[in-house]
C-alpha cells in the first residue's frame, strides 16, 4: 500500500498533476478527452458501466503519452456479474478486467474499483488480489462504501488502497475521510461540483471566496478538496471549464476560507448512497455481508 507523500509513488507524492482526476461519465466522443489531455489531466476515472473505454483507449493511443505517465482507474460493477453465480465471481472479475484492458489498449490498470458494495464479497477479494499479483491491476479500490463496511473488510485482512465516495462541500463524510487517511488509503471524490445542479457553484460563501481569489467557483470547490488531500474527479466537456477546474491545483486557500467551506456540509454522516448500488439479485447475500 502506498500513502500520500510516499516518494516512491510518483503519482501520489501529492505534488503533481495527478491530484486532480478527470471524470469520464457520460462522455461519448473523443474530443473532450483530447482537450482534457491537452489541459494536463493525466488521471482518468472510468467504469465499465460508462461504455466509453474503447473511445478512451483510442484517445490515449492518439495522444502519444507514455503509459507510465497516465493514471488509469476503472470499475467493475454487479452489472458485469449478470449470468454468473457467486462461486464464479472470480472468473467474472478476470473476464471483465481483461475486457477493460483490451478496450483501453493497456496491460494494466493503476486502480480497479468494485463499483458497488454488492460486490464486497470474499470471492471478489480473492480475484482482485490474484489480479494484483499477476500485474493486471496495481491497486484495489471500493466505491460507495460506508465506514462500518470498510472497517469490517479491513478487519477481515483484505488489503484496500483507495475508496471513491461522493464528496463536495454540501456532502462529505469527515469521519470516513479522516479514517482513510489515518490508514493510508487514497480518497477520490466523485461529483465534486455537485454535478452543477445542487447550487454549490452559486452558493454565496463560494462566490465570495472565488471573488477574493479571482477564480471560478469551480476552482474554489476543487481547491478545497485538493487541500483536504482528496482527489477530485470533475467531469467537463467544455475546454474552458476543464482549464478552470485544473487550475485548482495551483490554488492555496487559507485556513479561514477552508473552514468556511467546511461549514457548508448539509449532512453529518452521509450514507454514501450505497443502497442505490445494490443489484436486486445480490441483495440477500450482500445485505448479510454488509450489515451496518
Ligand atoms: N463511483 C461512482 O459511483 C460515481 C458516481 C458518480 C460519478 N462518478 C465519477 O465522478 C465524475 C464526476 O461526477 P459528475 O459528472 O456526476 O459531477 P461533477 O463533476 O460534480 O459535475 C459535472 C457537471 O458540472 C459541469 N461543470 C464542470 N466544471 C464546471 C465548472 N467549472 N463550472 C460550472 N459547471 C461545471 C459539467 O458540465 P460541462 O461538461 O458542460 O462542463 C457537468 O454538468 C464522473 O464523471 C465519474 O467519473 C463516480
Amino acid at each position: 500500500m502506498t500513502c500520500f507523500g510516499d516518494s516512491n509513488d510518483p503519482f501520489f507524492s501529492f505534488s503533481g498533476s495527478y491530484r486532480i482526476g478527470f471524470g469520464t461519465f457520460g462522455i461519448l466522443s473523443p474530443s473532450p478527452f483530447l482537450s482534457a489531455i491537452e489541459q494536463g489531466y493525466r488521471n482518468f476515472d472510468m467504469a465499465s458501466a460508462y461504455g466509453n473505454h474503447n473511445i478512451l483507449g483510442s484517445v490515449f493511443k492518439e495522444s502519444g503519452i507514455e503509459r507510465k505517465f497516465l493514471f488509469l482507474a476503472s470499475k467493475v460493477s454487479s452489472q458485469n456479474a449478470e449470468g454468473y453465480s457467486i462461486s464464479h465471481f472470480k472468473e467474472m472479475l478476470f473476464s471483465s478486467t481483461r475486457r477493460i484492458l483490451t478496450s483501453l489498449q493497456t496491460s494494466y490498470l493503476d486502480l480497479l474499483y468494485l463499483h458497488g458494495p454488492d460486490l464486497l464479497l470474499p470471492e471478489c477479494f480473492d480475484g482482485l488480489s490474484e489480479m494484483q499479483k499477476m500485474g493486471m491491476i496495481k491497486r484495489i479500490g471500493l466505491c460507495n462504501i460506508t465506514q462500518t463496511q470498510l472497517m469490517r473488510i479491513l478487519d477481515l485482512g483484505f488489503s484496500i488502497d483507495a475508496i471513491q465516495i461522493e464528496t463536495n462541500p454540501f456532502f462529505w463524510d469527515r469521519e470516513l475521510i479522516d479514517f482513510c487517511h489515518r490508514k493510508g488509503l487514497f480518497v477520490f471524490g466523485y461529483r465534486p461540483l455537485g454535478a452543477a445542479k445542487t447550487g454549490i457553484l452559486e452558493n454565496s460563501v463560494i462566490l465570495e471566496i472565488s471573488r477574493k481569489y479571482g477564480c471560478s467557483p469551480g476552482s474554489i470547490v476543487l481547491g478545497w478538496l485538493v487541500a483536504k488531500k482528496i482527489v477530485p474527479l470533475p467531469k467537463s466537456e467544455n475546454k474552458a471549464r476543464q482549464r478552470q477546474n485544473f487550475h485548482a491545483l495551483h490554488l492555496e486557500l487559507d485556513r479561514k476560507d477552508l473552514k468556511k467551506i467546511d461549514a457548508l456540509n448539509t449532512v453529518s454522516k452521509p450514507s454514501c448512497h450505497w443502497e442505490k448500488y445494490i443489484n436486486p439479485s445480490l441483495r440477500s447475500i450482500s445485505r448479510e455481508w454488509l450489515k451496518e
